[in-house]
C-alpha cells in the first residue's frame, strides 16, 4: 500500500497516483525521453512496418490488472509490445492513406501540455488563448476573413461534420439545431463529388440525413466535379421538391489529390444560395505556399474550411480544424446553455472562449499547444516550402513511374498524390488487380516503404501521399525500384 508523505500514526491512509520517490520517477522518465528521441532519431534505420508477432499479440489480451506492476513495470511491457510496433508514419517512406509524420518538438509540446493537464477552450487560462491565436493564424494563412470564427477538433472527419451541421442550420430555410431535420417535408441534400472523402458521407449519417443525403456528382477524367452536373443535379431536385442546402468541394481527394474547381463551385452555391463546404483536410495546406497556393484557388471562398495539422502541417496525431465564415451561424450550431456552465466576472470560470459552442466536445485536450510550438519554431515560411517540397516528390515520382519499364502512372499528379499500378500486357484484369495486391503487401511487409491502395476506374492501384518532411528523392528511387523488382518476382511467380 502506498502513503502519502508526513502521515501520522492512526490516520486513515490517503493515496495518491503521485511517486513517492520523485527522485527515482525522474530518472524513469529522463530514459524514457531518451528512447523515444533516440527512435526519431534513427527512424531511417528502421523498417517502415514490422508486423506484431503472435507471442506478442497474444498479450494483448491478458485481463484486466487488479495491482499494478509499478512504472518501471509498465514501462518494460511498453518497451516489449508496443514500442517495436508503430503504425510506421514516422518513417521517412510512409506515404500510406493520408498519414502524416509528427516532429520531435511537436511531440515535446505533448508532453508539456499534458504535464499542464490543460483544458483548453471553456477556461480563463493560456490553453484558450493558444487556440484562439492559432485559429487566428490558420485564418490569415489560408486567406480566411479575419472576422471568421473556427475550432480545433480531433481532426478532418469531426472538422467537416462540424463545418456541415452549421451549414446544414445556416441553409435549410428552417432552424434545424432547434427543431430538427424531421420537421423539413422536403428531404434534405447535400451535394459532393463521387471522390469525396468517406467522412462526408459519415457525417451526414449522424446529421440525419442518411448516406443518401449525398448526393454524389460523376468526376471528369482528372476525378475532379463535374460542375455543369452539379447544376443539373441541383435544379432537377428541387422541382423533385428535395432540399438542397450544401455543397462540398475537396481540396485534394484521398484517392488522387484532385482539387475541385472550388471558384466554380463557390459561384454556384452563392447563386443557389447554398452553404459552399471545402473538405482540404491536406489539400489546403497547398495554401501555405506561393508555389501551390494556386492549385487551391477558391478555397478562401468556403462558408466552411475543415483541414488538418496531423496531415500535412505534420503535427503528431491528433489535430484537425475547421475555419466558419459566420461565427455567428457557427455558435448558433453548437450553443445549448447550462447553468453549471455560465461564465462568471473573473477567476478561471470566466471563459475568454466558448470552444464548446463552437464544436460537439466540452472537455478537450491541449492539441493547440503542438501546432502553436511549432509553428513558432519553424514559421509558417518553412512548411509552406514543406508543402512545396512534397509536391516536387510527387512530380519526381511521377517521372520516375512514367520512365519505368511496367509501373504505370493512372491519374495526374494534381497535388502529392501519385496512383499508379504495375502492368503486363494481356494480362486478365482480376489476376492484374492479385498482382498488384500482393505487390503492395509486399513492400509493406519487407519494410520497404509504406503506399497505401485504392480503387480508379475499377482497376486496384497503388497510392502514394506525401505528407512527410523526411522523404528523400532517393526514397522514391527506391520504391520505383522495389516495384520493378517486386512485380517481376510476382509476376515470374504466376507464371510458374
Ligand atoms: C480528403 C480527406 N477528408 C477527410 C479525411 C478525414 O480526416 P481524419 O482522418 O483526420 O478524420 C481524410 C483522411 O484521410 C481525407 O483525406
Amino acid at each position: 500500500m502506498t502513503t502519502t508523505k508526513g502521515e501520522k500514526p492512526g490516520e486513515a491512509l490517503e493515496e495518491t497516483l503521485d511517486p513517492l520517490d520523485w527522485g527515482e520517477f525522474r530518472g524513469l522518465a529522463h530514459r524514457m525521453l531518451d528512447r523515444i528521441i533516440d527512435l526519431q532519431e534513427d527512424i531511417r534505420s528502421d523498417p517502415a512496418w514490422r508486423p506484431v508477432p503472435p507471442a506478442i499479440h497474444e498479450r494483448f489480451f491478458s485481463g484486466p490488472p487488479r495491482a499494478g506492476q509499478g512504472a518501471e513495470g509498465a514501462y518494460e511491457d511498453f518497451l516489449e509490445t508496443v514500442l517495436p510496433y508503430p503504425t510506421g508514419t514516422l518513417h521517412p517512406r510512409f506515404w500510406g492513406w493520408a498519414g502524416g509524420t509528427g516532429s520531435p518538438l511537436a511531440m515535446m509540446a505533448e508532453l508539456l501540455g499534458a504535464g499542464m493537464n490543460m483544458l483548453p477552450g471553456n477556461f480563463n487560462d493560456a490553453g484558450a488563448r493558444v487556440e484562439l491565436q492559432l485559429v487566428n493564424w490558420m485564418k490569415e494563412a489560408l486567406g480566411f476573413p479575419a472576422s471568421g470564427s473556427g475550432v480545433l477538433t480531433s481532426g478532418g472527419s469531426v472538422a467537416n461534420l462540424v463545418g456541415l451541421v452549421v451549414g446544414r442550420d445556416a441553409c435549410s430555410g428552417f432552424d434545424v439545431s432547434e427543431v430538427g431535420v424531421q420537421e423539413s417535408a422536403d428531404r434534405l441534400v447535400m451535394y459532393a463529388s463521387s471522390e469525396v472523402h468517406s467522412s462526408v458521407y459519415k457525417a451526414a449519417k449522424l446529421m440525419g440525413l442518411g448516406k443518401t443525403g449525398v448526393r454524389i456528382v460523376p468526376v471528369d477524367d482528372d476525378f475532379r466535379m463535374r460542375t455543369e452536373l452539379l447544376e443539373e443535379m441541383i435544379s432537377k431536385d428541387r422541382l423533385a421538391g428535395l432540399r438542397p442546402f450544401a455543397i462540398t468541394g475537396t481540396a485534394g481527394t484521398i484517392n488522387t489529390g484532385s482539387v475541385d474547381d472550388l471558384d466554380r463551385i463557390a459561384d454556384i452555391a452563392e447563386r443557389e444560395g447554398l452553404w459552399f463546404h471545402v473538405d482540404g483536410a491536406f489539400g489546403a495546406m497547398a495554401g501555405l505556399s506561393p508555389e501551390t497556393a494556386g492549385r487551391v484557388n477558391g478555397m478562401e471562398r468556403a462558408d466552411s474550411l475543415a483541414f488538418d495539422f496531423h496531415k500535412w502541417m505534420y503535427a503528431p496525431y491528433e489535430a484537425g480544424c475547421v475555419l466558419i465564415r459566420d461565427p455567428e451561424a457557427h455558435r448558433h450550431s453548437f450553443t445549448v446553455s447550462a447553468s453549471y456552465l455560465k461564465p462568471l466576472s473573473r477567476g478561471p470560470g470566466s471563459w475568454v472562449d466558448a470552444a464548446d459552442k463552437r464544436g460537439p466536445q466540452l472537455s478537450r485536450g491541449f492539441k493547440a499547444l503542438k501546432v502553436w510550438m511549432s509553428l513558432k519554431e519553424q514559421g509558417f515560411d518553412k512548411f509552406g516550402r514543406l508543402v512545396a517540397q512534397n509536391v516536387r516528390q510527387a512530380m519526381y515520382l511521377g517521372g520516375l513511374i512514367d520512365a519505368s519499364a511496367n509501373v504505370q502512372r493512372k491519374a495526374p499528379v494534381s497535388l502529392n498524390v501519385v496512383a499508379f499500378r504495375y502492368e503486363v500486357p494481356g494480362a486478365d484484369p482480376e489476376a492484374l488487380d492479385d498482382l498488384n495486391r500482393e505487390l503492395l503487401m509486399r513492400i509493406q511487409e519487407r519494410g520497404i516503404a509504406i503506399p497505401s491502395s485504392t480503387v480508379l476506374n475499377g482497376q486496384f492501384v497503388l497510392r502514394v501521399c506525401i505528407c512527410n518532411h523526411r522523404s528523400r528523392r532517393e526514397d522514391f528511387d527506391a520504391l520505383v525500384e522495389a516495384l520493378e523488382t517486386i512485380g517481376r518476382e510476382i509476376h515470374g511467380e504466376s507464371l510458374t
